[in-house]
């Protein structure tokens, strides 16, 4: 049976760990220059209904390192946007590629691909999940902590795709999450029904930031208008007051804290500029490590590791 990537609950810890240890090992190859070509001859489409900078060219970069072709397909330049239906265009698509990457808007679209391909697919963001984001943020937090095991993990802000992953993350993998989130911007009832049920009190949610970061190890933020929502940018604003990850809040977790961003930033709403280029920031290296993780995910599901 062919196995997809659309959401870490499709997962096993084991599975998943074995994808990062992967992510690492294949970091380490790339930066001595070992030669990885684990894709060659092989396809793999990339397909955008959403603007994209870090997840086109960290999938573009890493399919070329594995030795394979990736193809960047947006939807104003295919059939997709014209209508055609998602099912037939999986159909046609995994006759010609090996693999398929989408970022789009409901999850139900790349589940809807998923079944109809015969060939893996790939989660580059929808509306609901970020899985590829973090298991980048996961890799990260273990280069610079060691593991995520036992570790305080923080959510400040909308309870947006990050925020539900992390959700997610947080029960298969086994730490605790504490979320804040304004009233109205909470996290996908669904999902919190579901960490709840698996495992009840791993994860808080308050609308309180401080409580949220207090002795946080890890403290992860993102923009307050996700792509789609940028009409509501100027009530967000206001519901998102004292929501900023500044220095103030930031003091008030662990001295030795990691903070994530999934980028792109909006210094001075969601975070502050000396905290994403503070000395806890490790925006940089989780940017980066989305080429690493993507690529131990590629080979993983493709077969060819
Ligand atoms: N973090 C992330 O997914 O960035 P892009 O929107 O630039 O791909
Ligand atoms: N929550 C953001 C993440 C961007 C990478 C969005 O969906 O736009």
């Amino acid at each position: 049976m062919t196995r997809h990537f659309l959401a870490l609950h499709d997962y096993t810890k084991d599975e998943l760990d074995a994808l990062l240890s992967l992510a690492a090992e294949l970091k380490g190859k790339q930066k001595a220059g070992i030669p990885h070509r684990l894709l060659e001859g092989k396809s793999v489409a990339l397909i955008f209904e959403k603007a994209s900078t870090r997840t086109r060219v960290s999938f573009e970069v890493g399919v070329f390192q594995l030795g394979g072709h990736g193809l960047f397909m947006s939807s104003g330049t295919s059939q997709m946007g014209r209508g055609e239906p998602i099912k037939d265009s999986a159909r046609v698509m995994s006759r010609y590629c090996d693999g398929v990457m989408i970022r789009t808007f409901g999850q139900e679209i790349v589940d809807e691909f998923a079944k109809y391909s015969d060939v893996p697919v790939i989660n580059g963001l929808t509306d609901l999940f970020h899985p590829c984001q973090i298991m980048a943020d996961l890799q990260t937090v273990i280069e610079r902590k060691g593991s995520y095991q036992s570790l305080r993990f923080a959510w400040v802000g909308d309870g947006n795709n990050m925020a539900n992953t992390w959700i997610e993350a947080a029960v298969i993998l086994g730490f605790d999450l504490a979320l804040a989130c304004p009233e109205g911007y909470q996290p996908d009832a669904t999902v919190m029904q579901w960490a709840n049920s698996k495992a009840p009190g791993r994860i808080t949610l308050s609308n309180d930031p401080r409580q949220a970061v207090k002795d946080a190890d890890v403290i992860n933020t993102d923009v307050w208008a996700s792509m789609g929502q940028e009409s509501e940018q100027k009530e967000r604003e206001k519901a998102f007051a004292g929501y900023c990850l500044d220095d103030a809040l930031l003091a008030l977790a662990r001295p030795d804290s990691v903070v994530l961003h999934c980028l792109p930033a909006h210094r001075g709403e969601e975070i502050s500029d000396s905290v994403i280029e503070g000395p806890n920031s490790a925006v940089w290296d989780e940017a980066e490590n989305r080429l690493h993780v993507q690529k131990a995910i590629m080979v993983t599901l493709m077969g060819t590791v």
